[in-house]
């Protein structure tokens, strides 16, 4: 793992912006990973200032989101589809078709996770995957627990997921209890791995992460130390304790 510490959460940002740029420019046609959450919103806002100064083309990236809340439709303002629009997808020339989040209002959960899971792969996999990490150490919504799957699936949110995503919900009764998330296998093949921490309240999973050497189910991220090009970016504040 490459870390690197940035002074504050701008230069976090400008750090990853210009590193995700910089794959763009190597291939055009990169398949991008994309995250949410408040994580990687300033480096959406580096690469939107890049598109608009002129010295980036996303005209023919690929883009494949992470997650999606279950129950919420694209149009829903707190679903991630409507959060990728307003702070990139509406910025950026990203062609429309070439942008892919999973649906968490199709009918048929496993149909539509099969379905994702094979664009993935025709696409040849994803090239760069930019992932922000959850307090209790979820990326994309890959629960700690017993077992972690492998592809595309349903998962149930867990207790510190929810509480820490009432914030965007007004109250943690709102969360939706589901949704759907690419895999850990999906994450793990990606050829190269961009893994944004930024605040105080990741600096425990930050030190637990990079402090234990250890891989462990209880720590979906914890996965990334088996990946030969993970490159890890976090604030002064991320990494207080470690
Ligand atoms: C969310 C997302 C993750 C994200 C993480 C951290 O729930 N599913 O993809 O990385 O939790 O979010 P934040 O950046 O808001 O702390």
């Amino acid at each position: 793992m490459k870390l690197i510490i940035a002074g504050d959460y701008q230069e976090m940002s400008r750090i990853a912006a210009n590193i995700i740029a910089e794959e763009i420019k190597k291939k055009p046609d990169l398949v991008l990973g994309l995250a949410t959450g408040s994580t990687p919103l300033g480096t959406y806002r580096e690469l939107v200032r890049m598109y608009k100064e002129g010295k980036l083309d996303f005209s023919r990236v690929i883009t494949f989101n992470l997650d999606e809340y279950y129950g919420l439709s694209p149009d829903d303002p707190r679903s991630y589809h409507y959060y990728m629009y307003r702070n990139f997808f509406d910025h950026v020339n990203v062609r429309p078709e070439n942008i892919h989040i999973p649906d968490g209002t199709a009918p048929d959960v496993e149909e539509e996770s099969r379905r994702y899971d094979e664009e993935i792969k025709k696409f040849g996999g994803i090239d760069l995957q930019l992932l922000g990490i959850g307090v209790n150490g979820h990326i994309g919504f890959n629960e700690p627990g017993d077992e972690l799957l492998t592809a595309t699936h349903l998962t149930d949110l867990a207790p510190d997921t929810l509480t820490a995503n009432a914030r965007f919900f007004g109250s943690i009764d709102e969360v939706p209890r589901k949704a759907i998330t690419v895999g850990l296998g999906t994450i793990m093949q990606a050829k190269k791995i961009l893994l944004l921490a930024s605040g105080p309240e990741k600096a425990a999973i930050m030190a637990e992460l990079l402090d234990d050497d250890a891989v462990s189910t209880r720590v979906p991220a914890s996965f990334l130390l088996l990946h030969r090009d993970v490159t890890v970016i976090m604030d002064k504040d991320a990494a207080e304790i470690y």
